[in-house]
């Protein structure tokens, strides 16, 4: 089978799905000798159109994993968002070493949904997005070149490819069950859906932390009584607080404190990539 454009799309606001997907991409641009497209729906105003593919594209899709799934905020964009029209596409997941659950086959089976035809797939570990102290700087030499091993196979697969197959097989549970329930430190759940950044005095209203969150929620003081806050909801994704230039952003919600230190107690094993072929 012949494809003639490869695009790399996802949303990942800490990098790190961004870095995997792109690896993946530009590894197969590069041996298969294809064009290649980028597509960053991190941002909500990179998410006010829909975007269509075709028989001769190939797409790499990724998102991290949040709470064993797909980010449910960013399921509906997916749905609404993306067509296939028969394009191939890869569903890749990052995720910070506890574990992927269910998000692989839940991105499956949502391509597939919206006119894809999924023919390989992967979830590979990356530092978390909470801590540093779980994956810390993966993916690192080892995990790109199982990357790029696995471009390389995605890349023969559709060489050999004489009619498209069924969907590729990854592992997850059908009906997909709900969410990861976060627990705490003392095992019982932490419940910090609504709990929000702060920010320090240190804070320079440089605006950086509002340009960029994915859920628009963060907004700037405009006249002097006025104050930094958060509107709306917070994904707890950890943009802010790692793109801040002065380090001013934090948490201090005791139940999301105790969850990461939960994780760090619990999941400090090296997870391992899997792949799906
Ligand atoms: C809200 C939230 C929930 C998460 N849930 C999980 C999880 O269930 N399992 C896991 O191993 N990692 C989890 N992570 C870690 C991320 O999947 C991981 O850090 C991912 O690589 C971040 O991708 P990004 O850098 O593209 O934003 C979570 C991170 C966030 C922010």
């Amino acid at each position: 089978m012949k494809i003639c454009n490869i695009h790399a799309v996802y949303f990942s606001p800490t990098g790190k799905t961004k870095e995997v997907v792109k690896t993946i991409a530009r590894e197969i641009a590069r041996v298969s000798d294809i064009q290649y497209y980028e597509y960053d729906f991190t941002l909500p105003d990179n998410r006010d159109k829909p975007v269509s593919f075709s028989e001769d594209d190939l797409v790499i899709f990724g998102t991290p994993v949040y709470a064993g799934r797909v980010p449910n905020k960013i399921l509906p964009e997916i749905q609404r968002l993306f067509t296939g029209n028969n394009a191939l596409a890869v569903p890749i997941v990052t995720f910070g070493n506890r574990s992927y659950d269910n998000a692989l086959i839940e991105l499956r089976n949502v391509l597939e949904t919206n006119g894809f035809h999924t023919i390989a797939g992967g979830a590979f570990v990356a530092e978390h997005s909470f801590t540093d102290k779980l994956a810390k700087g993966r993916p690192r030499d080892g995990d790109l070149s199982t990357i790029r091993c696995f471009a390389s196979a995605v890349s023969r697969k559709i060489e050999k490819m004489k009619t498209i197959p069924g969907p590729i097989a990854v592992r997850g549970t059908e009906p997909i069950p709900t969410y990861y329930q976060p627990l705490g430190r003392d095992g019982k759940p932490a419940v910090f859906l609504k709990a929000k950044p702060k920010v320090h005095d240190t804070c320079t209203l440089c605006g950086t932390c509002a340009r960029v969150c994915p859920v628009g929620s963060i907004r700037l003081p405009d006249q002097e009584t006025d104050h930094w806050r958060v509107e709306g909801i917070c994904i707890k994704c950890q943009a802010c607080i790692k793109q801040c230039p002065a380090h001013a952003i934090y948490f201090d919600d005791p139940a999301f404190l105790s969850h990461i230190a939960m994780l760090e107690e619990n999941y400090s094993r090296p997870a391992e990539n899997e792949v799906f072929l």
